[in-house]
Formats: structure tokens, sequence, C-alpha cells
């Protein structure tokens, strides 16, 4: 039997059930088209670790999109992928997104992504908070790629609540045991991880 949402909330709260009520909807991606990639497993790696909160990952490989162009834009408009990938972004309260960085800034894959759904529509991140990270092989953890999404994702109305860069991925990360292997980096991911958790719930 499907249960109005407001009932739910509703005997939720009476049961001193706060893991319900409050419930967000999180969406999970990596800016990143490498089926080897390490921003998808660093953001997999912090997605499995929420549990208060719906989660969903998806990878951008699934959401096909041609290299943007005007001329494209006009002779095709906006594809059916393209679509559904604006509509679950607009499903969902808060995202947690990795991203890589190619000669310091996002790759192009990424970078084509956002230019396909800003064309879509302007304020596709509006409402929306945002953890935001990066990582790479090298000790700047992509901070670049970073810095350029901590300045444009605003511009589409999202909220960065809580950023962190992770340096030197394969010496930090047991991909075997799925494990970040740096105590200090650990519990940095943690804290950032809970503050976000708060700012969604406010
Ligand atoms: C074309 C190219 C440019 C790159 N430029 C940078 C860079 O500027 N800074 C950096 O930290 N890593 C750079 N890298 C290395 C990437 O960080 C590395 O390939 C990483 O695995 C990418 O993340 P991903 O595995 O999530 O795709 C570059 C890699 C490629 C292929």
């Amino acid at each position: 039997m499907l249960l109005h949402n407001s009932y739910l909330i509703y005997f939720a709260y009476q049961l001193k059930m706060p893991f319900l009520y409050l419930m967000k909807k999180i969406l999970c991606f990596a800016g990143s088209n490498s089926r080897h990639s390490i921003n998808t497993i660093l953001v997999n790696y912090v997605a499995n670790k929420i549990i208060d909160h719906e989660v969903k990952i998806i990878s951008l490989l699934d959401y096909e999109l041609p290299m943007y162009s005007l001329d494209l834009e006009n002779e095709r408009s906006f594809s059916a992928d393209l679509q559904v990938l604006r509509n679950i972004i607009k499903d969902h309260d808060a995202l947690i997104i990795s991203v890589n960085e190619h000669n310091g800034s996002i790759s192009a894959f990424f970078k084509n992504h956002l230019d396909w759904l800003s064309r879509l529509d302007r304020n596709f991140l509006e409402g929306k908070k945002v953890l935001l990270m990066s990582t790479s092989p090298g000790a700047r953890g992509a901070k670049s790629a970073l810095e350029f999404c901590k300045l444009v994702l605003p511009r589409f109305g999202a909220e960065i609540v809580e950023s962190f860069s992770f340096p030197s991925f394969q010496d930090n990360f047991s991909i075997e045991e799925n494990k970040i292997t740096n105590d200090v980096l650990e519990m940095g991911l943690n804290d950032m991880l809970s503050t976000f958790e708060h700012h969604i719930n406010l």
C-alpha cells in the first residue's frame, strides 16, 4: 500500500524517526568519462558513507551528449538524454560531484555536459546544495578544476556548501580494499560530510 508522503512524514515525526522525515535525495556523480575514473571511485566511496538520506549514484557516461555547438542545438534542439539528466538533477535536493582535471581545468567531457545543461535550463542547479570534490594522482588533487567549479556552478543556481580536494589519490586510497589509507584525509572527509549533511537538513 502506498502512503501519501505527508502521512509518512507525520508518522515518522510521531515515532521520532528523524532519518525518515529529514531524509533528502542526494544525487552523486563524477565529471569524468573514464571507465576507471578515480573521481568515480571517490564519489562512490563518499556516497556509500551516507545512511540517513536517499542516495542515487549515476554515471554521466549514460547521458551521451555530442560536443556542443550552436548549429547542432538549432538543428536538433535538446536530446532526450539531456532532458532526462536535467530532470534527474531537478528531482534531487543535493548533489555530490567529484571533478577530474585536464590541463588545469575541468575535462572537456564535463564542460560539455555543463554547456548543454545550461542551454536547456540556465538555472538547472537552482536550490541544489552541492558537496564538491576533486582528485588526481598529483599533490594538488585537481584543485584547479575544483576552483573552476566553485566559481561556475553558482551561476546555474548551485550553493556550494563544502569542497574538498583529495591529493595524490593512488598514495592515499587503496582501490583493492576500497578505503582511504591516510587517517588525516579520512577524518577531513568525514568532517566535511557531516557539515554537508547538516546543511542539507536546514
Ligand atoms: C589530457 C590530460 C590532462 C591532464 N591534466 C592534468 C592536470 O592539469 N592536473 C592534474 O592534476 N592531472 C591532470 N591529468 C591527470 C588526471 O588527473 C588523471 O588522468 C586522473 O586519473 C583523471 O581523473 P579520472 O580518473 O577521474 O578521469 C591529466 C590527464 C590527461 C589525460
